[in-house]
């Protein structure tokens, strides 16, 4: 009910720097909260440069730790961070940190730095929808570093490079058959690469074989990936880490790659903010509709199109309206005029057909995807009859195509404009329509419908 003081009272937590706040907002986010989405895309802007870190690589070669050491580094020269670590174990609900995390758990309370883990997307992998909402959201509440720590396995890791400024492939030595068996593109799309646990076995090994690697992939490339050796639990080459990564920072700027960074992200945003609208829609509809046999996808399509406008909160006053349905023509006699139409516009005339509610008749001109409503009046108490004895023969009104009568009739309501009749009847070809006042509209008098859809 509250929602909308609810969402101000969270971005007023976040003025005042309420990690609470944060964690609530996130969690908001995650239950696909549109309203709050919307409200921090508006925020987002308050951070000008953000830098956005990805760290990538299979389990075990030890990223928390390489994460927690450069969490230290980055507080010394007072960055605001927020790591997000991304799992693909489906389930972890309400933000919590599984036990690889706790290694990282010793900033959770340090008040730069906040940590957040997050469940990815069903088991097809990819990130979860909201992981670009939830960086908006740290940004927008004044973290100016975000580190997403992935573990190495399908679509996630692929998504982390449109995701961040700089990706970090984290491996370490001993792993299996070398490089060879890690995912191709990931070590092509890496911007730097990390060798942890350098002090076992094979480091050499394994640095030879990306050496190897980048000099086919990124022959052309200006940006070289380094390739470092660490130690993270010795706190060895996380220094040289912290430089390269400031180096290749400084490399986006200056050529302008930032800009194709940003570029990606805000297509992402708009992707990943759709599809989580439409996916919740489609299972909607797909309950309401379980116990029926489905033929027409269209139907479904509606559906959905129409509950998702009608999440969109904000957009109370697109109230669906697809195009112009018809303009309405007050005539003496239908059959005066079909000749006029037919013979001369050679324009499809339709059956004249009698609306009770109205005590008209209707026929209908087809032209392209919008008609002509011819009416006649079959009473002298229709209103069309009394609109010729006032005016004579004309344009009478006009007709908008509605996708949702009952969200168009309310909204007109709301607004205090004069409805005619006071309820929504039913118009030709079973449709639903209403009237609204000509003096409230300009002089025009305006008809929504909603058209039946008979597949
Ligand atoms: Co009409």
């Amino acid at each position: 009910m509250n929602l909308t003081s609810n969402v101000e009272r969270l971005i007023e937590g976040f003025e005042n720097k309420d990690k609470k706040a944060l964690a609530r907002a996130m969690t908001l986010v995650e239950e696909g909260n549109s309203e709050l989405v919307e409200r921090i895309r508006t925020l987002r802007k308050s951070v000008e440069e953000p830098w956005i870190i990805g760290i990538t690589g299979p389990p075990g070669v030890g990223k928390s730790t390489l994460i927690d050491k450069l969490i230290g580094l980055l507080l010394m020269e007072n960055r605001q961070i927020a790591v997000f670590a991304v799992d693909p174990s489906s389930k972890i609900s309400g933000g919590a940190i599984l036990g690889d995390r706790v290694r990282m758990q010793r900033y959770a309370v340090d008040e730069n730095v906040f940590i957040r883990s997050v469940a990815t997307r069903g088991a097809g992998g990819g990130v979860s929808h909201h992981l670009i909402d939830m960086i908006d959201m740290v940004l927008a509440f004044g973290y100016d570093t975000v580190i997403v720590e992935t573990v190495g396995a399908g679509q996630i890791d692929l998504d982390i490079f449109d995701i961040s400024d700089t990706t970090v492939l984290v491996l370490m030595p001993e792993q299996g058959d070398g490089i060879q068996t890690y995912k191709a593109g990931m070590t092509e799309m890496a911007d730097i690469f990390v060798i942890n646990k350098a002090d076992k076995q094979g480091a050499d090994k394994i640095a030879e074989q990306l050496k190897v690697m980048r000099s086919i992939t990124k022959a052309r490339d200006e940006w070289q990936p380094p390739i470092l050796k660490v130690i993270s639990t010795e706190n060895i080459g996380i220094d040289m880490l912290l430089r390269e990564l400031q180096r290749h920072r400084r490399y986006l700027l200056s050529s302008k790659k930032i800009e194709v960074k940003k570029r990606t992200r805000r297509l992402m945003r708009v992707r990943e903010g759709i599809l989580s609208r439409f996916e919740k829609a489609l299972s909607k509809a797909l309950e309401n509709l379980a116990d029926r046999e489905i033929d027409d996808f269209d139907e479904v399509y509606i559906e959905i199109v129409k509950d998702i406008l009608a999440e969109g909160g904000g957009n109370e006053k697109q109230m669906l309206i697809k195009g112009i349905s018809h303009i309405g023509i007050a005539v003496e006699k239908i059959a005066d005029k079909i000749g006029f139409y037919r013979d001369i516009l050679g324009l499809k005339v339709s059956e004249a057909e009698l609306v009770e509610a109205y005590k008209v008749k209707v026929a209908f001109v087809e032209i392209g995807k919008t008609r002509l409503e011819l009416l006649e009046p079959t009473s002298e108490e229709s209103s069309i009859a009394e609109f010729l004895k006032n005016k004579g023969e004309g344009i009478h009104h006009i007709a908008f195509d509605v996708l949702d009568i009952e969200k168009a009739f309310s909204s007109m309501k709301k607004a205090g404009i004069r409805v005619l009749r006071d309820s929504i009847s039913k118009g030709a070809h079973g449709s639903r329509v209403f009237f609204i006042h000509p003096k409230d509209t300009g002089g025009i008098l305006m008809e929504f419908v909603e058209e039946v859809h008979d597949g």
